[in-house]
């Protein structure tokens, strides 16, 4: 009878997998790791690394969520064959952080299932019964990479709650679930987002608190303001006093130096910022004796112009570094979309492109027009790619790495987190960076997000607020 039931509840729960993993193409992310990543002679071995990194002992401890920091020093141990060693020119210092040259984006990890359902699932039912975490491939493979750094914000998620801005920290949850699972350390970066009710010291300082206590770390690495305060409702109220509308930019400043104070962040940053307002709020830290590590900014081949490259050449001269998102252009300059490929115009709301994509049938169509308007580039991509025997997506990143950028690439599966990690060990000559340039010249395309993920404007609810680098 008990036998039975245990059975019945193994077929349901096999159902359950099965039918989430249509949803989240991470779901059984060892099948992932084995079928993207791993193949080859080497597979057994490393395997069978895997799984001792992945003890049953360890998972019991994890379980008990202790401070990622208790953890380092057995979990050195365990990792240590594991990892690949980047060279020291694929390093980079920011502020008080080691970083590998190119880390991971997250915003795309929160993007399954119905408003927050499979997320739940499998951080409760799932996870009790010990099914793998969904991050997890991606997690190990780019860790097994060497690439040890991930970018998060306490508004990626994927419930409805999150999107629409009431609640927070599904992402930064989930990045330390699966470090505490896969027992290995990471820098992980968040940020705090500028919202019109936030508007003291102590509202910065307590998001601050929420996102340490998600991330499960004494001190978060690197403590970054989303944007500047750019959602100001009651501007357009006509007739409202100015004084509401006023940017709260100084206040978030000092939230972000007072928690750097407190010791509850090792490093701050900003992010969206360009060359006046970066001056601006580096002089603040500078007179409060706070360093300012680092500026986030979308850049890319796709995006130098409007004050991207401006705001690289400021942030070197004040040594400040950049991150650059959306340094792949949401897919376009990965390779997916073919230069001889993309004039085939499928129908309304249908990607020209067949292969597999996690993006929205919005952002895939505005995805679908941008890489349209760059066929040159793609061109040039992939001849310089072809001659130097590395794939488009690793040479698009390269060009960042030697501007002096860190891409941050958003990676949904482990073989995206693969093959972005080739983009680290070569550098491309200054020959082949200038046709590059060149050859985006000529499309004159300004990549500047799709669907709701926008660079230079954000969707409030009431509308849409904008901001520029320039
Ligand atoms: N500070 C800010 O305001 C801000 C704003 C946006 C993003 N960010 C940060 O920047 C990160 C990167 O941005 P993003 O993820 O939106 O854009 P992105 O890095 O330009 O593009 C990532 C997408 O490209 C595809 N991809 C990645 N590697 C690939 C490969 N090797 N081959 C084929 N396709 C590949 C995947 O999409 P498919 O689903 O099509 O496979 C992936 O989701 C984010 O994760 C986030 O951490 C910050």
């Amino acid at each position: 009878m008990r036998s039975g039931s245990r059975l019945t509840r193994l077929v349901l729960l096999s159902a359950a997998v099965a039918w989430l993993s249509r949803l989240s193409p991470w779901f059984c992310s060892f099948q992932l790791v084995h079928r993207c990543f791993l193949g080859g002679p080497g597979q057994a071995r490393t395997l069978q690394r895997l799984a001792q990194v992945r003890g049953d002992s360890s998972r019991t401890q994890m379980r008990e969520a202790p401070l990622r920091h208790d953890l380092d020093h057995t979990t050195s141990m365990r990792e240590a064959p594991l990892r690949q060693k980047l060279d020291l020119d694929d390093r980079v210092r920011v502020g008080t952080l080691d970083l590998p040259r190119l880390g991971i984006g997250t915003i795309s990890w929160g993007l399954r299932g119905f408003g927050g359902i499979t997320d739940w699932l499998e951080r409760t039912v799932l996870r009790q019964a010990g099914a793998v975490n969904s991050a997890e491939a991606v997690v190990l493979a780019s860790l097994l990479k060497g690439v040890d750094f991930f970018d998060t914000a306490e508004r990626y998620g994927n419930s409805f709650s999150t999107a629409i801005g009431l609640g927070y920290g599904e992402t930064e949850q989930l990045v330390a679930r699966t470090l505490q699972d896969v027992s290995m350390s990471a820098v992980v970066a968040t940020k705090f987002t500028p919202t019109p009710t936030r508007t003291t010291v102590e509202s910065v300082v307590e998001a601050c608190e929420g996102s340490r206590q998600r991330l499960n770390v004494e001190k978060i690495d690197l403590y970054q303001i989303q944007m500047p305060d750019i959602v100001q409702p009651f501007a357009r109220i006509p007739g409202a006093p100015e004084e509401w509308s006023k940017p709260k930019d100084e206040i978030y400043w000092q939230g972000l130096a007072e928690c750097y104070k407190r010791g509850i962040v090792a490093n701050i940053g900003v992010s969206n910022y360009g060359p006046t307002l970066l001056r601006r709020a580096y002089a603040y830290f500078k007179s409060q004796g706070v360093p300012l590590a680092s500026n986030q900014i979308s850049y890319s081949l796709l995006y130098r112009n409007s004050g991207a490259q401006k705001t690289v050449d400021v942030g070197k001269e004040l040594g400040v570094a950049t991150f650059a998102y959306f340094p792949l252009a949401m897919g376009v300059l990965t390779g997916k979309w073919k230069s001889d490929d993309v004039f085939r115009v499928g129908p309304v709301g249908e990607p020209t492109n067949p292969e597999h994509s996690g993006k929205s049938t919005l952002e895939q169509t505005e995805i679908a027009e941008y890489a349209k308007q760059s066929f040159q580039l793609l061109k040039e991509l992939e001849r310089i790619a072809k001659a130097r025997g590395k794939s488009v997506a690793q040479v698009s990143l390269n060009w960042i790495i030697c501007k002096g950028a860190i891409p941050i690439p958003g990676a949904r599966t482990p073989g995206q987190v693969a093959d972005n990690a080739g983009a680290l060990g070569w550098r491309l000559t200054s020959a082949e960076m200038a046709s590059l340039e060149a050859a985006a010249d000529q499309g004159g395309c300004e990549f500047s997000g799709a669907g709701f993920k926008r660079c230079n404007s954000k969707f409030v609810g009431y509308g849409y607020e904008e901001w520029a680098l320039e």
